[in-house]
């Protein structure tokens, strides 16, 4: 699938096979992760068929999201185009830069999101207002 979304990429993680069991998958920064980690968070425990989770974009932070467990949708928007992917793979993330605003829903009882970030978490760097986001968004060049 291609992304016609800006800011946007999709993130192939190297798995591991050997003759034991289990699959072991590598992240690392500045290599598969183009940022320096500086956080890591992730979300599980979501039951309710109708979770909206997301719904802002970020002014400062980038981030990788991957669906290690379960899927969900995501629909992503850089102020001009739109386009929704579904996340089902655990080595298969998505790279969200600046300035993308984001909702995540459908999720499968049993997901599990695992995200990284290239800061700390701040607040005031998070846009979450849609009319601000599109207001700031094409303010850029
Ligand atoms: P939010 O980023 O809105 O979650 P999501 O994108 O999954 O919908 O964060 C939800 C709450 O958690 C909000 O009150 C901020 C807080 N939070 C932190 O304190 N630290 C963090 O690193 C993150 C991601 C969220």
């Amino acid at each position: 699938m291609t992304l016609n979304v800006k800011n946007c990429s999709f993130i192939s993680l190297p798995t591991i096979k050997d003759g034991r069991d289990g699959i072991l998958c590598v992240a690392e920064q500045f290599h598969t992760i183009p940022f320096d980690i500086k956080r890591v968070f992730y979300i599980y425990n979501l039951h309710e068929n109708n979770a909206i989770r997301g719904k802002h974009a970020h002014r400062e932070v980038e981030q990788v999201i991957f669906c290690i467990r379960g899927d969900f949708d995501i629909t992503l928007d850089d102020g001009k185009n739109q386009q929704t992917i579904k996340l089902q793979k655990p080595n298969e993330g998505l790279y969200i830069g600046t300035y993308v605003w984001n909702v995540m829903t459908n999720f499968s009882d049993d997901c599990i999101l695992l995200v990284f970030a290239s800061d700390l978490y701040n607040e005031s760097e998070y846009i979450r207002e849609y009319d601000v986001f599109i207001d700031e968004v094409s303010k850029i060049v």
